[in-house]
């Protein structure tokens, strides 16, 4: 028999002071460690053997005091956290947490209810997090989904729910019927699109030779005659187009696709239209950027990320399907253990997850809740208008190009001073790995039209005019010292 602990207290219970003590302690970290990040490099190297020391713990056998781990966490994670917590982080879509979303978790991880079976308060918050979202989006009342991990698992969901959708209305819901319509099957996407369209439609057993990347316009749009025209393709070759995925605000530059004008094709088509909105999902409220969400409310499904836009903790998605009973088509499995309540499906019902968390639903509550509908504008808002102010300093700078600029806050540009005859794409990727290594901002690289291009993501609420204009004053020191650099070497071997 197991004896190190033979007592009647679990080894997991906590003294009740002790725990007050620790979570008043971890508190105050969390407070202190986000009021001083602004002051602090936006990211730190990690080292080869911190690495090897974290993914190979030795555990010891008697365990330690439940006050090392705050010390762990500050002294041996926390510098090595990533950085988007930072003002100046403009990397990705990867954003700072939102202070009352860290509350939300905290309560929730006290509650620890599951969000996939049983009634619970949590339950109904999701169900109205859902629907507060969808109002936001545009999308008509009956909206229902569920939160994700994501936008991955969101866009996932609601391609497998378009799936089931179109096979049932071909009768084709088993057997031989149904595995030879899925032999047929075809999806569309831009040449945009978020990877985690094509890895959805992998994971639903599509092959890739079935998974069309539509061109886009100039503007990185879909083009709407390439999509007809492949459609058209497809039918004529006897193939079932079942879904086209739009992109409301892509990850590269922030474009939105022409929304009604897909809509059009997929109901000429009977397809089912889902529009992956993970970073641009809310734009309709914003009156800057709703011209360009016109006939969002006629989409089937839409792909929301709370943990991007607005900044609520990681991980944070919503999967949101204006005829809700879709996702049930898709998921529903009986079994005689759970036996829910027809009047109030159980969650897990609208998604592959059983045991679901609920601190997504409080976070997203928090969030929305302290934000308020004017709140969630402003909230986009400051986006834009730093996003504007950085267009205008690339504009005024000589030794800067625009690449690429959506109506969204994400900025593709270059460093090229007049006359540099060497590897743009060689100079992007050195300063961008230089200014990431000097610590006073960070941002990210993409290829926009073939070349690289710096990209700058500016989707936090904690950024500044300042740290956008620090970033802007890192690009062309790097990029100056890194061209002076050459040019005197050029010289010296011209000697
Ligand atoms: C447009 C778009 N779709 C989907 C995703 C995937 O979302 P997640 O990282 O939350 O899974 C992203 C992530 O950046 C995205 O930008």
């Amino acid at each position: 028999m197991f004896t190190a602990h033979s007592t009647d207290i679990s080894p997991l219970v906590l003294n009740p002071d002790t725990f007050r003590e620790e979570l008043v302690r971890a508190a105050h970290w969390a407070a202190d460690y986000l009021q001083a990040l602004p002051s602090s490099p936006v990211t730190t190297p990690m080292p080869d053997e911190h690495r090897r020391a974290l993914s190979t713990p030795a555990l010891s056998d008697d365990g330690k005091p439940a006050s090392t781990f705050l010390d762990f966490v500050s002294s041996e994670i926390a510098p090595y956290s990533g950085g988007n917590g930072h003002p100046a982080f403009f990397a990705w879509i990867t954003t700072p947490p939102a202070p009352t979303g860290i509350i939300a978790h905290l309560l929730g991880a006290t509650l620890n209810a599951s969000c996939g079976y049983g009634e619970n308060a949590l339950v109904e918050l999701e169900r109205g997090a859902v629907r507060a979202l969808a109002e936001l989006a545009g999308l008509p009342a009956g909206t229902g989904g569920v939160l994700t991990s994501g936008g991955s698992m969101a866009n996932l969901l609601c391609l497998a729910a378009a799936r089931t959708w179109f096979l049932r209305g071909r009768g084709a819901v088993d057997g031989e019927a149904y595995d030879e319509a899925h032999a047929r099957l075809v999806c569309y996407q831009s040449a945009e699109t978020h990877m985690s369209v094509s890895k959805s439609a992998r994971t639903i057993g599509m092959p890739s030779s079935r998974v069309r990347a539509v061109p886009t316009t100039s503007d990185q749009r879909m083009d709407v005659v390439a999509l007809r025209a492949a459609v058209d393709a497809d039918v004529a070759a006897g193939l079932l187009p079942f879904c086209v995925v739009s992109s409301l605000g892509t990850t590269s530059t922030g474009a939105v696709d022409p929304i009604a004008e897909i809509t059009a094709v997929c109901r000429e088509f009977g397809m089912w239209h889902h529009g992956d909105g993970a970073y641009g999902g809310l734009g309709a409220a914003h009156p800057a950027l709703a011209p360009h969400y016109e006939g969002v409310g006629q989409l089937d499904s839409l792909t929301i990320d709370p943990h991007k836009t607005l900044n609520t903790p990681i991980a944070c998605g919503a999967a949101l399907v204006t005829k809700p009973a879709r996702l049930q088509e898709a998921f529903t499995v009986e079994a005689s253990y759970l036996e829910g309540n027809d009047d109030w499906p159980w969650l897990s019902d609208y998604t592959v997850e059983l045991t679901r968390p609920g601190d997504r639903a409080l976070a997203v509550h928090a969030v929305l809740h302290h934000l308020g509908r004017q709140g969630v504008t402003a909230l986009i808002d400051g986006y834009l208008r730093h996003t504007e102010h950085l267009r205008r300093l690339v504009d005024e700078e000589p030794e800067l190009e625009l690449a690429a600029a959506g109506p969204w806050s994400i900025t593709c540009l270059r460093y090229r001073p007049a006359g540099y005859d060497g590897d743009l794409d060689d100079l992007t990727a050195r300063i961008a790995a230089e200014v990431q290594r000097r610590g006073a901002a960070f941002l990210a690289t993409v290829r926009v039209h073939g070349e690289l291009a710096l990209r700058v993501s500016i989707c936090g609420h904690r950024t500044t005019k300042a740290d956008v204009e620090t970033l802007v004053a890192e690009i062309l020191d790097v990029g100056r010292g890194y061209v002076s650099r050459i040019s005197a070497r050029r010289r010296v071997s011209l000697r």
